[in-house]
């Protein structure tokens, strides 16, 4: 017994730390809220957190990123508070744990940021997951269930920040495998982890360093015309989700001509995931860039994404030696693009490409080299 608490007075004055990664979308976008397949893998970017236990009913955060502190304290009702910006991740998972039955320590957590944040890469999903992480680790949970934590904190996205986003992004920061992309069916939560060997070629994210900030709400529009475009067939047949659809359904039964564009993007984005799979596993990366490349022309064409900045990168990188695959990453609307580039020329790439598009855009890029890593985890 004296044993006991004597470990716990230790754990409880000694820092603790996490780390939760970022993501990159290899290919397969905006299909995630419409139960298709998408191929993400968590990123050695991401979000640290040192966290220290407190005597009082508080959760108390600071970041070194931002100035405010955010503090809740634990025996009052939580609210969505516009003015407590980041804090509103953490505050909602902190609601929504309480809600799902959770004793909520006390806690002091201190984030810091290698993940740029607003780019595309999933911070807000890797603060979310994070903080539900620690709060379930501290609470003394073992085996964290990492999907009931991933659909815990999409909930928070979706109803405490308002944000109609997939499960794409905090499946793949809290399930990610070291060196593996994965190739989740949406719809079913099914999934396989792919080993990624790109040999003498590697993945290089591009930021394009554009504000986003309509990001959210032209999110939800793309949404709202999917479920236009699911209703039309619903008329017809039979289905649950856009990503059921056939060519044939999309072409005859949507009568809205941008519902039919973006059911169309989510056909042959669903179609080319499975086959950039088949290419992984066979190691047959120039078909690969290739289907990246399609996908990008799609979420410029037809799904209307993409933007100046992010056309620049896809459109420019793949003229450049070297390069044979580009495309953009996440949402859209500004935010990352992702080339495949042989190692060898990837200097060279990162000078042209940062040329072309500083004398185009008038700003320059930022790169970011990574590693595919594991998901949420606390650091021993
Ligand atoms: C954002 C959303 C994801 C997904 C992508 C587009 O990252 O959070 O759920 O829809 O955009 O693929």
């Amino acid at each position: 017994m004296l044993k006991q608490v004597q470990h716990d007075e230790i754990k409880y004055m000694k820092t603790r730390k996490y780390f939760c990664p970022g993501r990159v979308c290899l290919i397969g976008e905006h299909l995630d809220y419409n139960g298709g397949f998408v191929m993400p893998a968590a990123i050695s970017l991401g979000i640290h957190a040192n966290v220290k236990s407190r005597n009082d009913n508080k959760i108390v955060c600071s970041s070194a990123q931002f100035s405010h502190i955010v503090e809740i304290d634990l025996s009052q009702p939580i609210e969505h508070e516009t003015q407590a910006g980041w804090g509103n991740y953490v505050k909602g998972v902190v609601k929504y744990l309480q809600g799902a039955g959770l004793i909520i320590p006390a806690l002091e957590i201190e984030f810091s940021a290698d993940l740029p944040s607003g780019a595309g890469l999933s911070s807000s999903a890797a603060l979310e997951v994070l903080v539900a992480y620690i709060l379930q680790n501290e609470a003394g949970i073992e085996n964290i269930d990492r999907i009931k934590t991933a659909l815990l904190c999409k909930e928070v996205e979706n109803d405490f920040i308002g944000v109609k986003c997939g499960i794409m992004d905090q499946f793949s920061v809290a399930t990610g495998k070291k060196e593996h992309a994965v190739i989740l069916n949406c719809e079913t939560l099914e999934h396989e982890f792919v080993p990624v060997n790109t040999g003498d070629y590697g993945f290089i994210i591009i930021n394009t360093n554009k504000r986003r900030e309509l990001a959210g709400s032209k999110f939800n529009e793309r949404k709202s015309e999917c479920e236009t475009a699911l209703k039309f067939i619903q008329k017809h047949k039979t289905i649950k989700s856009l990503g059921e659809a056939t060519k044939e359904d999309i072409l005859n039964f949507i009568e809205d001509a941008t519902a039919q564009k973006r059911a169309l993007h989510v056909f042959e984005e669903n179609q080319r995931v499975q086959l950039a799979g088949g290419c992984l596993k066979k190691g047959d990366l120039l078909q690969f860039g290739l289907l990246m490349n399609a996908s990008h022309q799609s979420l410029k064409n037809l799904y209307e994404v993409t933007g100046i900045e992010l056309d620049t990168i896809a459109e420019t990188a793949i003229t450049i030696s070297g390069c044979i695959g580009a495309r953009m990453t996440g949402a859209g609307f500004g935010g990352c693009g992702i080339a495949l580039v042989k190692k060898s020329e990837m200097n060279l790439f990162k000078e042209k490409l940062n040329e072309i598009y500083t004398a185009q855009i008038g700003y320059p890029l930022s790169f970011y080299e990574f590693e595919i890593s594991d998901g949420v985890g606390e650091k021993h």
